[in-house]
C-alpha cells in the first residue's frame, strides 16, 4: 500500500453524524490504572491505536496478562506492587510521550534496572522533565546526554515523598510525579501549572489518598501511599483532540455541519472549543453527562461565515495543546491578525510543530511572524489556492497531526497536494481517513 496520499479536490457540503475513537489520554491511563488493580478491569471503546498498543505492550512485559478483542479488553492487575519481569527488561514507548513519561512514574520501585527507548521522535524529546522530578524520590537514572532515551532506570525501595513545583504546564510530568508519590511513606506535594487533569480525576474516582486545591493558574496536589487500587471498567468517552480535525474541516467548509458523538469535554481538554467560539465558530455542547468524574457531550459544528482574527490568552494554551495546528488554518480563513504567545512547548512534541505550522501556511501563501513560542497570522478569509498549486508534506518525523492538519488543509483550501507517510495516522487515529470518506459520500 502507498504511503503517499494524494488529495486534488476540497470536499463538498456535508451533514453528518460522527463517532471518533476513544481518547488516548484515557485509554493509556485505564491501561496503566488496570495494570496496577487488584483483579479483573474491563474497558470498551478503548483506543486501539499505536500509542495505545505500546502501553499494552509495556505492561505484559511487566507480566501483565491483557486480553483485546473487538468489543472489550481486559486486563488482569497484579495489586500496585505486582510487576514481575526478568533481568535487563526493555521496555518500548515507540512514539508515545505520554506512555514513556507516565510508566517512569510507576517503576520508582522496581528491584531491577529497566530500559525505556523510543521511536526516532520520542528520542529527541525532553525526559529530563520527568527524570529530574523523579530523581529527588531518591531514583537513579542514566539518560542519554542527561536529557533523550533511550535512558536507564535505577528504582530503589527507599523512596521518600517530594515537594516540586512543576511549572511547564505538562500532565505527563505531573501524572508521573502522581505515580511515584503513590508509593512513599509519606505526603507527595506537588504544585502545578494547569495542565490536563485525567490522572487526578481517576484517582479520585478509584478513592485514592489524593487532595486537590484549585488555584487560579496551578493547583495543589497531595498524594499519600496506595495500598490497594480497585478494578476498573470503562466504557472510554471519545477524543477531542481527534474530534478537532472534523470540528475545523467543518468551520472551514461551506453549508455543512457536523455532529461528534459522545465526546470527552474535560474543561481542561476544550481550549479548541474556547478559542474557535472566540474565532466567530458556531459550536454547540448536547447532552452534556459525567461518567466516572470526566463530562463528556455531543459536539455539533455549523460551518462559520464570519471567522474574526483572535489574540489568544495564553491561559487558554494548555487546553488546546495538542490542537493548535488545526486551530491556526482557522486563523488562516480569519478576517485580521491573529495571535498565540506562549507557545515554546509546542516545538517539543511529536515534531517541532510551530516551526511545522508556519511551513504549512507559508504553502498556503498565507504569510506569518513565527518566534520560538508565538507565531503571529495573517488572515486572508478569500484564502483559496488554484487547483494547480501544487504542495508536498513530507520529513515531519511521522507526526500524525502534521498529517491530519495537512489533509484538513488540502480538503479546506484546495491545491494539489502530496502528503507523506500516511501511516503515521496509526499513531492515534487509525480510522481517520476513513471518517474522511464517510464525508464524502
Ligand atoms: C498528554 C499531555 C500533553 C499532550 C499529550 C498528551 C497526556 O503533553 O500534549 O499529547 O495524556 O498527559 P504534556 O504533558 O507534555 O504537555
Amino acid at each position: 500500500m502507498s504511503k503517499i496520499l494524494k488529495i486534488k479536490n476540497k470536499i463538498s457540503n456535508f451533514k453528518k453524524t460522527i463517532t471518533v475513537p476513544g481518547d488516548k489520554s484515557l485509554s493509556i491511563r485505564w491501561v496503566l490504572f488496570a495494570s496496577l488493580a487488584n483483579g479483573q478491569s474491563k474497558a470498551k471503546n478503548l483506543l486501539m491505536s499505536e500509542d495505545v498498543l505500546a502501553a499494552i505492550d509495556s505492561i505484559k512485559k511487566l507480566g501483565i496478562k491483557v486480553i483485546t478483542n473487538k468489543r472489550e479488553c481486559k486486563i488482569f492487575g497484579q495489586g500496585i506492587n505486582g510487576y514481575k519481569y526478568k533481568k535487563k527488561l526493555t521496555i518500548n514507548a515507540q512514539n508515545s510521550g505520554t506512555l514513556g513519561r507516565l510508566i517512569l512514574g510507576l517503576l520508582v520501585n522496581s528491584p531491577e534496572p529497566i530500559n525505556l527507548i523510543g521511536d526516532k521522535s520520542l528520542s529527541k524529546r525532553d525526559f529530563r522533565r520527568v527524570s529530574e522530578p523523579l530523581s529527588k524520590f531518591g531514583v537513579k537514572f542514566k539518560l542519554k546526554k542527561n536529557n533523550f532515551l533511550p535512558l536507564k532506570i535505577y528504582g530503589t525501595s527507599k523512596l521518600k515523598p517530594i515537594k516540586y513545583n512543576e511549572n511547564k504546564g505538562s500532565a505527563q510530568c505531573k501524572s508521573s510525579i502522581i505515580f511515584a508519590g503513590m508509593r512513599t511513606n509519606g505526603t507527595t506535594i506537588i504544585k502545578a501549572k494547569k495542565s490536563r487533569n485525567h490522572t487526578e480525576l481517576l484517582c479520585k474516582h478509584l478513592r485514592l489518598p489524593i487532595s486537590i486545591r484549585k488555584n487560579k493558574t496551578f493547583d495543589e496536589i497531595k498524594i499519600k501511599k496506595v495500598k490497594k487500587i480497585n478494578t476498573l471498567n470503562y466504557r472510554i468517552p471519545s477524543d477531542i483532540s481527534s474530534s478537532a480535525f472534523f470540528i475545523v474541516l467543518t468551520a472551514l467548509s461551506k453549508n455543512s455541519e457536523l455532529l461528534i458523538k459522545n465526546v470527552n469535554i474535560n474543561p481542561s481538554r476544550v481550549g479548541i472549543i474556547t478559542i474557535l467560539k472566540k474565532m466567530g465558530v458556531k459550536i454547540f455542547f448536547k447532552n452534556q453527562k459525567i461518567y466516572k468524574g470526566e463530562k463528556k457531550a455531543d459536539i455539533k459544528i455549523i460551518s462559520a461565515k464570519n471567522i474574526k482574527g483572535i489574540n489568544c490568552p495564553p491561559k487558554l494554551n494548555s487546553g488546546a495543546i495538542d490542537e493548535f495546528l488545526v486551530i491556526f488554518l482557522v486563523a488562516a480563513r480569519a478576517r485580521g491578525v491573529s495571535y498565540f504567545t506562549k507557545l515554546g512547548e509546542l516545538n517539543k512534541k511529536e515534531s517541532p510543530r510551530l516551526k511545522w505550522a508556519e511551513k504549512i501556511l507559508t504553502k498556503l501563501g498565507v504569510k506569518t511572524k513565527t518566534t520560538n513560542d508565538s507565531i503571529k497570522i495573517y488572515g486572508n478569509p478569500k484564502l483559496n489556492l488554484d487547483i494547480n498549486k501544487k504542495i508536498e508534506i513530507k520529513n515531519y518525523l511521522k507526526d500524525h497531526r502534521v498529517f491530519m492538519t495537512s489533509l484538513i488543509a488540502a480538503l479546506s483550501f484546495g491545491g494539489k497536494w502530496t502528503i507523506h507517510d500516511k501511516d503515521s495516522i496509526n499513531t492515534s487515529f487509525p480510522n481517520f481517513l476513513k471518517i474522511i470518506n464517510d464525508l464524502k459520500k
